[in-house]
């Protein structure tokens, strides 16, 4: 669902993602890697068709991005963590309808989404409300909601689970169960370790722009002794993990 093939992006001189190869097919859930700057949102932008490769190629659903990005955008649900741009002056509920609306939805099918998020993620009580008022996690969710809107076979999460609570956390793991459940191909980058080990069927390790290692949960512990998923991750990263 998700081809990249040998993908690069330079920013003036700095390659910022270089010669990057991965798939991710539907009903996968594949976690995205890297310490600070190693280039996971940038990988995610050249997905999402927000910005172009400047080598090599990416296919959505067998669309490439590079000739019609429109279509390929219309596969992908994309989220950000941290700073989630909402309109405070709007309700979510608008917030999430303006965003569906740019995808052409129809309003029937609009509310009923839009109804159904909201039950889903334990909106009901505020999504009437204007999010100027919210929470960061009341922010993250209706985020959450936005993104997944127009049904995309292809979901993309940045680092989606900060700013979430405890119980935010078991939905968005709930989410994800579900969302692979629905056959979507998922992509998502976090830092947190043992959320990983929970939640994905395989892993692309980034370091310094390039793919240190990818491979199932099982192949990439099978070198450790360990449980804790911290010590399977910095002998990648420090040069002792194999690309396969
Ligand atoms: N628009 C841009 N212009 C110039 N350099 C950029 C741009 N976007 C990203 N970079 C650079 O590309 C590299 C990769 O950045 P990127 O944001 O993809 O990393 P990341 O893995 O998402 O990091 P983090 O974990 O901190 O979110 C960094 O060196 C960053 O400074
Ligand atoms: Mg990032």
């Amino acid at each position: 669902m998700i081809e990249v093939v040998e993908a690069s992006k330079r920013f003036g001189t700095l390659e910022a993602v270089s010669q990057l190869s991965f798939t991710v097919n539907p009903g996968e859930v594949v976690g995205l890697l890297g310490e600070n700057g190693a280039g996971k949102t940038t990988t995610m932008r050249l997905i999402s068709g927000i910005l172009q490769p400047s080598d090599g190629e990416i296919r959505i659903g067998g669309i490439l991005t590079s000739t019609e990005p429109l279509a390929a955008r219309k596969q992908v649900g994309l989220l950000f963590g941290g700073d989630v741009g909402l309109y405070g002056r709007l309700t979510a509920w608008e917030n999430i309808a303006y965003f569906g609306r740019l995808y052409g939805m129809a309003e029937r099918q609009l509310r009923e989404r839009i109804a159904q998020a909201s039950e889903k993620l334990g909106m009901e009580s505020y999504v009437r409300k204007r999010v100027a008022g919210f929470s960061r996690g009341m922010r993250q969710k209706v985020a959450i909601a936005r993104a997944l809107v127009h049904d995309p076979p292809v979901v993309l999460l940045d680092e989606p689970t900060t700013g979430l609570d405890v119980s935010g956390a078991l939905v968005f793991r709930e989410l994800i169960a579900q969302l692979r459940q629905e056959g979507k191909a998922i992509l998502f980058s976090i830092h947190n370790m043992s959320e990983v080990k929970k939640l994905c069927d395989r892993v692309v390790i980034m370091h310094k722009g390039r793919i240190r290692f990818q491979g199932t949960i099982e192949e990439w512990r099978a070198p450790y002794d360990s449980d804790d998923p911290t010590d399977w991750f910095l002998p990648v990263i420090q040069g002792g993990g194999c690309d396969e």
